[in-house]
């Protein structure tokens, strides 16, 4: 069976957009793929964070993958640092990759210029780290947001070198995208983020979803309420296309162009049926929480069942390189 991988960082709340952007087709990607899907340690500390919360963060992503509907009866789900062959492996890749490629790299420039005062060499090396928990298992699918694409176009690049440089050992993975690669914060300018306080969390209160979603930047063309729309112009439409069903999407699609319906009255659908949709994950979110030894439990398991692939890759890649093995070690 074909296997994916994909991570997220326990970097705070996770939101609407890593939610439409990538979890939701993590699910689906289940009943098809053989899927490892990862909560991000040891990336979230290439930039400050807060060392008191970093640990129930770990947990709290895990919970919240879970109440999505991830489970350990459709995927493996772990820790990053608990299986440190991932770092291991990010040390021979290291070898292979370019330093100018790292520098190209468009998160790295970004982050850099948000994060001047700690531009550390964790932050320029992320993407090498990224590709070994990608290839340490050999996966050849990355359902991810368009933001982490050309992070991995650089994994089939370390993978084409490491395999010509010592020996054939990795596929050179493919991003898949969703619907939804980008979606926009309520801004309605920049990328839905943790970093930007421009997004509406998963778990959050119906009240404050609607009070976002009510002050959300629509289509800046559509300035009178009798305005016309265009909804491909529409964050909020997009975010539509996510969370409401065709006979929903044709109506505002129609009303919006012919100005029969105000963005409001757009709105008001659209907080429907996410509420539909956000409510089971809320009170999934709610039962785990009353029950994390079980949170813990299951990601220990996937942490050992992932320890034991990423292990033996390792072997490989220790032979392929030429080191010395001992016998026993
Ligand atoms: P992160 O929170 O940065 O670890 O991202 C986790 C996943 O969500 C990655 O696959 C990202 O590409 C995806 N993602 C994050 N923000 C967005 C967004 N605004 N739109 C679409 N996908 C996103
Ligand atoms: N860099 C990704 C993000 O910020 C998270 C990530 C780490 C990841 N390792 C990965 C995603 C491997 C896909 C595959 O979203």
């Amino acid at each position: 069976m074909k296997r994916i991988f994909s991570g997220i960082q326990p970097t705070g709340e996770i939101h609407i957009g890593n939610y439409i952007g990538a979890i939701k087709q993590w699910i689906e990607l289940t009943s098809e793929y053989d899927c490892i899907y990862c909560v991000v340690d040891y990336h979230a500390i290439t930039i400050e964070y807060d060392i008191e919360q970093l640990r129930q963060r770990t947990i709290d992503t895990g919970l919240i993958l879970m109440a999505c509907g991830l489970s350990p009866d459709n995927c493996k789900i772990f820790v990053q640092s608990h299986v440190p062959e991932h770092t291991e492996l990010a040390w021979i890749f290291n070898c292979v990759t370019p330093i100018g490629e790292l520098e190209r790299m468009t998160q790295f420039k970004d982050k850099a210029r948000q994060h001047r005062e700690n531009i550390n060499m964790g932050l320029m090396d992320y993407p090498v780290l990224q590709a070994a928990d990608i290839l340490i298992y050999k996966a050849g699918y990355v359902p991810v947001g368009e933001d982490q694409v050309q992070h991995i176009e650089l994994s089939r690049e370390v993978a084409r070198k490491f395999n010509n440089r010592f020996s054939p050992l990795f596929p050179e993975p493919q991003a898949i995208l969703s619907h939804a690669p980008r979606i926009l914060g309520v801004d309605g300018i920049n990328k839905m983020s943790k970093s930007m306080n421009n997004y509406i969390g998963i778990l959050e209160d119906k009240d404050i979803i609607w009070e976002k979603l009510r002050t959300a930047v629509t289509d800046v063309n559509r300035v009178r309420r009798k305005d016309p729309g265009n909804p491909e112009l529409c964050n909020i439409y997009t975010i539509h296309r996510a969370f409401s069903g065709n006979e929903n999407l044709l109506e505002i699609d129609k009303g919006c162009r012919s100005a029969s319906i105000g963005c409001i009255d757009c709105k008001k659908t659209l907080f429907e049926n996410m509420v539909k949709e956000l409510d089971p994950i809320r009170e999934k979110a709610e039962q785990l929480k009353k029950n994390e030894d079980y949170v813990k439990d299951v990601l220990m398991d996937g942490a050992k069942l992932c320890r034991e692939m990423a292990q033996n890759t390792m072997e490989e890649v220790r032979t392929s390189l030429g080191l010395y093995r001992p016998k026993i070690l």
